[in-house]
């Protein structure tokens, strides 16, 4: 090439660069933050304490009108926010109130927990969870956005991103179980869902990463319990997902009710100050729970409601859900000199930015002109397909499932036909009727004639027994029977804690009384949470596990039963043998004495025999039932051909480690491939596997493909003696797999 050539080839290239690079990059979010910041300490300059503290105060709203004494509050500035709200009438008068009639104009934010879906209703997020698919579940969370925006909602309650490792624990539904890598990945994915690239944008909403921090170590799996966690195990295991949604971008925190390790979660400044914001660099606001300030009272920590708002403050806490302490309180501490004003500038600036970012000073409320898209075909497509891939399969025997269209099916169980219970916990704007149901699918797909449907119980929880003979009448007359078993909506969810994990009530019986009409049964659990029931397993052909699939359930459930699709959902939790194991989780540490494989069964041995001094149970095994991270398919897959890209790594360096997957049966499926490490000696102990990476493939039948991660030292870290998040050299072990117990094992070395 001639020097000319090259030089306008170089010219036109950079130009290019910067042409496309203007035209891809969407709003300059940097340049955006400088305009918002000026006005928010514009707006600062001119608010009165008053109405500062105003900003602070989120009052809950349910009625109907607005009454006088309210309208005044909100005209002083003395309000900041509502959650709950009503509907869109009334959210545009509490709005105009403020806007119109208020001394500086500032709109209130209206939240809502909008938790798995608005009125087009998901999975619950552990079913969600159990898709291990980041897209699918970014798209239902900018479905939820744009529902629940229309409605005049400017910001979720959600995701919550607690690690949960207690099936007793009620709000183990509204989780994405008990890893934190599977959960930071998911947990950003919905932030990413409801907030958009642009929070401006009026169809996106601000997403809450709940509850900060460590509300699912509740002791006993009792909701509210204290929690111990020490700090490595905080940082480690409990604070990774808040990190990963604040990284994402997550617009506001809530504090949580319950301590942690002696200090209240809403009263805590070591992580709500050091760790999030100086550590992190978070800039949103954080949000109590629900009088989780007050609760501090009882907790033993503060003895008043003065004490509250001091200690709550100081921890960082920017608004107050519902509890008025900083209303009635902040200013005598301010003017006693107990809290410098700064404190209060610093709380309001957080909570005035998210609004600038949402540009309700632009758009304070919906005008109404997109709730005619709420509940759209499309969002009920994808509903239906989060409920697929949420389904996960728990036993096949002899290929008991998938069923065929031509025969007479038995419908039974309490599940069948409950459209509130599919919906499952928090679906406060979900409605009944628009909910499709397992047997208004199953009548849709093979026909009303080919149907036979007796509930046999009324509810999960009855033990009344009146339904059951028709249930072995339907059973008698059908060539197969479908059991739709599991859990009420109001046995998971905030307070819904089980000190068992069996089917309530009377439903193992009625499976004992179906199946003794020797028709192959099959089973379908909808639960908020792993549930514990052998016996019914051991009657069944094949267990499906749906959680709370939401309102398209049905269709999803119908097109697994008869093979239109394939389950391909593996358990974001490991599911006990008995409740007795809990808690119980794949990555738990080895122990000096670890049982081995042969210390499986009952009787374990003699008191004298060394195999008996291990870490294990006398009356039952010591494994789980389900490992994290299984699920089976309608085909089979073999992995192959593991490959590290090399025997070492140095520090701060990477490998790639692959595998192959061949779908080796005669079905279209996907499979979710699974990377797994240990870290097999360290300064301190380490569990006995971490997962490290995940892949949805879809595979046509006799199809190969090379599952590829790359894992980085940065990956590898946890925090040392001293608290230091490092990575240290030494040798590690590397499996992919399908489940965290399966899998090819290589390893490698870090090297310094
Ligand atoms: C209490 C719950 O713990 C929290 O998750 C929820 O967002 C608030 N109530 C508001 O309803």
């Amino acid at each position: 090439m001639k020097a000319n050539v090259v030089y306008f080839y170089v010219i036109f290239c950079f130009y290019a660069v910067i042409i496309s690079a203007n035209l891809f990059a969407g709003p300059d979010l940097k340049k955006e933050d400088e305009v918002i910041e000026k006005k928010v300490n514009e707006l600062l300059a001119q608010m009165t304490v008053t109405e500062k503290i105003g900003q602070l105060q989120q009052l809950s709203y349910w009625g109907e009108k607005v009454p006088d004494e309210l309208a005044e509050q909100i005209r002083e500035g003395r309000i900041g926010s509502f959650l709950n709200a009503g509907d869109l009438e009334i959210k545009k008068e509490l709005q105009k109130i403020a806007v119109k009639e208020s001394r500086l104009g500032i709109p209130l934010i209206f939240g809502r927990d909008v938790i798995h879906g608005y009125r087009t209703v998901f999975p619950i997020p552990l079913g969600q969870a159990a898709s291990w698919n980041p897209a699918i579940i970014e798209k239902a969370a900018a479905v939820a956005a744009k529902e629940a925006s229309a409605d005049g909602i400017h910001w979720t309650f959600a995701p919550m991103i607690d690690i949960a490792r207690d099936p007793r624990w009620g709000r183990i539904a509204e989780t994405c179980g008990e890893d934190p890598f599977l959960t930071s990945t998911l947990g950003a994915a919905m932030v990413r869902g409801f907030q958009g690239k642009n929070l401006a944008d009026p169809q996106t909403i601000a997403a809450c990463g709940k509850h900060y921090v460590g509300y699912g170590a509740a002791e006993g799996g009792r909701d509210y319990n204290t929690c111990n966690i020490p700090e490595r195990e905080l940082r480690d295991i409990y604070l990774p997902t808040f990190h990963a949604a604040v990284e994402a971008g997550v617009a506001t925190i809530m504090s949580a009710f319950n301590e942690i390790s002696g200090v209240p979660a809403s009263g805590n400044e070591f992580t709500l100050r050091t760790v999030l914001r100086d550590e992190w660099g978070f800039d949103g606001f954080v949000v109590s729970d629900w009088t989780s300030m007050t609760e501090m009272i009882a907790h033993g920590f503060c003895k008043d409601n003065r004490e509250v708002a001091l200690k709550s403050m100081k921890a960082g806490v920017n608004m107050e859900m519902v509890s008025t302490t900083y209303a009635t309180e902040l200013e005598k501490l301010i003017t006693e000199g107990l809290i410098p004003e700064k404190l209060l500038n610093e709380s309001v600036a957080n909570i005035l930015r998210i609004k600038f970012r949402l540009g309700l000073f632009d758009h304070p409320v919906s005008d109404g002109s997109r709730q005619s898209e709420i509940f759209h075909p499309d969002f009920l497509k994808l509903a239906k397909q989060a409920a697929l891939q949420s389904v996960v399969m728990l036993k096949n025997d002899n290929n008991s499932l998938p069923l065929s269209g031509d025969k007479t099916i038995a419908v039974i169980g309490p599940l069948a036909d409950s459209p509130v219970d599919q919906m499952g916990m928090w679906t406060m704007d979900g409605r009944s009727e628009d909910t499709q149901t397992p047997l208004s699918a199953i009548k849709e797909k093979i026909g009303e004639n080919h149907v036979k449907y007796a509930p046999g119980l009324k509810t999960s929880r009855t033990v009344d027994k009146a339904g059951f003979e028709d249930a072995v009448k339907a059973a008698e007359a059908s060539d197969a029977v479908v059991l739709f078993l599991g859990e009420e909506q109001i046995l998971s969810g905030e307070a819904k804690c089980r000190a068992f994990l069996n089917l309530p009530g009377a439903q193992e019986e009625l499976v004992e009384v179906v199946a003794g009409t020797g028709k192959p049964v099959i089973v379908v659990i909808m639960a908020g949470r792993p549930l514990t029931f052998q016996h019914v397993t051991e009657k069944a052909g094949a267990v499906l596990y749906a959680w709370h699939p939401g309102t398209m359930g049905g269709p999803a459930l119908a097109d697994i039963l008869f093979g239109v699709v394939s389950p391909s959902g593996k358990l974001p939790v490991t599911f006990p043998r008995t409740v007795g194991q809990v808690p119980i989780y794949y990555a738990h540490k080895n122990t000096g004495r670890p049982p081995s494989p042969s210390s499986l069964g009952i009787p374990m041995g003699t008191p004298l025999d060394p195999q008996g001094f291990t870490s294990k149970y006398l009356d039952v095994d010591f494994t789980p039932e389900y490992v994290f991270g299984y699920g089976l398919s309608y085909t089979t897959f073999e992995y192959s051909n593991l490959k590290l890209s090399a025997e070492s790594m140095p520090m701060d360096g990477s490998i790639t480690v692959s595998a192959d997957i061949t779908n080796t049966g005669d079905v279209k499926a996907c499979e979710i491939v699974q990377l797994y490490v240990r870290d097999l000696f360290a300064s301190v102990t380490r569990p006995v596997k971490e997962l490290k990476g995940f892949q949805r493939i879809l595979l046509e039948p006799g199809e190969s493909k090379t599952a590829t991660f790359t894992l980085k030292t940065g990956d590898l870290t946890f925090h040392d003696i001293n608290m230091n998040n490092v990575t240290e050299p030494g040798d590690f072990k590397v499996w992919i797999g399908p489940n965290s117990k399966q899998g090819l094992e290589g390893g490698f070395k870090v090297v310094e």
